[in-house]
């Protein structure tokens, strides 16, 4: 749980799964399985930020900026994705979000597949 990256991975896998999950949902007028699937994935944000925070709080000191990001990019994936959904429900735009939503992806999973617990590729 320390030292490994196993279970922060699951978690962010079956956040990302179950928040396509809620978009086909909403988009199916679904609004009841919605809500459901909706709790289960805010269940899976406080997963994913445990498992992060563990990692964190005994890596962090191998290169505090570079963590630093990776906790930051963690958070605002959670934030974008709930908001992307929160927006959809209500016919709002989203372009923006998704953007982030993206680009906040990418910056995160390379700084999580660079640092050296887990996966390494880029050492
Ligand atoms: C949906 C959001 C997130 C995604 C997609 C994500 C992605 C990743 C990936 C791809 C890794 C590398 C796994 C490995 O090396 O085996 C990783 C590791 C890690 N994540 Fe996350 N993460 C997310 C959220 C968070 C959050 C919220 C935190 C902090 C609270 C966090 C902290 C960490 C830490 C400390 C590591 C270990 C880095 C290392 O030394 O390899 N992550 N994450």
């Amino acid at each position: 749980m320390f030292d490994r990256t196993d279970a922060h991975i699951t978690t962010w896998a079956i956040a990302i799964i179950l928040f396509v999950i809620a978009l086909f949902l909403l988009k199916s007028g679904n609004k009841k399985a919605t809500k459901i699937v909706q709790m289960i994935l805010r269940v899976f944000y406080l997963l994913i930020i445990a498992t992060g925070v563990t990692l964190f709080a005994r890596h962090s000191d191998f290169d505090p900026a570079l963590y630093g990001f990776k906790f930051l990019g963690g958070i605002v994936i959670i934030a974008m994705m709930e908001m992307v959904l929160v927006r959809t429900n209500l016919n709002k735009k989203t372009g923006i979000f998704w953007a982030i939503l993206i680009i906040a992806f990418i910056v995160t999973f390379y700084l999580g597949a660079r640092l050296p617990i887990g996966w390494n590729w880029f050492a």
